[in-house]
């Protein structure tokens, strides 16, 4: 149970962060669900939140800002005292063959996905050091460990977060506060909706569980890693991928 903890995840609005929103408050955490695109999809989960008995905010920041996240973080600190749970998910792809990428479509994907992550952990974990305890969990991809074909932006960010994730990991281990990222494969949401079928048909083949997750598999490991139970767990890739990386 998650009751009397606070908890930010980026990117809440729709796909993997909104499940992990709806999961974390299902638990009893106090929810902080940040946005960037869409209020109205934000609103949304929010009220599906407090329609069945959860506590929930929302907080505009895009995370890719080094300031805005700045303030964000210290919004929340003056709203609610605390931040017992952070989860990076805020993530984007700018896909296309390393040849012809611009240099602006590389750096989206960075600044979002893996900028994005080390913004919130910088001024998250200041006040998570004071409290001597706090769980970050950063969304990373089975592509940061296999490489893709028209990738090499996203995967750059999302091998980049492991790295981050293990250096955190053992920089804030000796104030309480552990750092674990998930890996999730080929997980059914608007971000891999708009692959063609034929691709997702060559996906499924790479799958030993010969299916796609849901957001909700994924949510229900970041509350694994949240709780309790995982207190002795920190610096860990777990994947949620059907088996794609073993
Ligand atoms: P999605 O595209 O459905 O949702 C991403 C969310 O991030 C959206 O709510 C979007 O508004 C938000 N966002 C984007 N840029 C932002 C910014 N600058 N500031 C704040 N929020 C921002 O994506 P999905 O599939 O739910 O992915 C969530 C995370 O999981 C991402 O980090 C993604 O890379 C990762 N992931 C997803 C996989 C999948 O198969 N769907 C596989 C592996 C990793």
């Amino acid at each position: 149970m998650l009751k009397g903890k606070v908890a930010i995840v980026t990117g809440a609005s729709r796909g993997i962060g909104k499940a992990t929103a709806l999961k974390l408050a299902s638990l009893g955490a106090m929810v902080v669900i940040n946005y960037n695109g869409s209020e109205e999809e934000a609103k949304k989960v929010k009220q599906e939140i407090l329609a069945t008995g959860g506590n929930a905010e929302m907080i505009q920041c895009n995370v890719a800002d080094y300031i805005a996240c700045e303030t964000f973080i210290k919004n929340v600190i003056e709203n609610y005292g605390r931040i017992d749970i952070l989860v990076n998910n805020a993530g984007i792809t700018k896909d296309g063959l390393l040849i012809r990428m611009s240099e602006k479509d590389f750096s989206d994907v960075i600044d979002v996905n893996l900028k994005g992550t080390f913004h919130c952990i910088r001024f998250a974990s200041r006040y998570m050091m004071k409290q001597k305890c706090g769980r970050i969990i950063n969304l990373s991809s089975v592509v940061g460990v296999t490489g893709n074909v028209g990738q090499v932006n996203y995967a750059a960010s999302k091998a980049g977060v492991i790295g981050m994730t293990k250096s955190a990991a053992k920089e804030l281990a000796g104030r309480g506060i552990t750092v674990n990222a998930v890996a999730p494969g080929f997980i059914e949401t608007d971000m891999t909706e708009k692959l063609s079928e034929k691709v997702k048909e060559e996906m499924k083949k790479q799958i030993p569980l010969e299916r796609f997750g849901k957001a909700e598999e994924v949510a229900g490991t970041i509350a694994f890693l949240a709780s309790e139970e995982a207190r002795y767990i920190t610096g860990q890739v777990l994947h949620v991928d059907g088996g794609m990386v073993m």
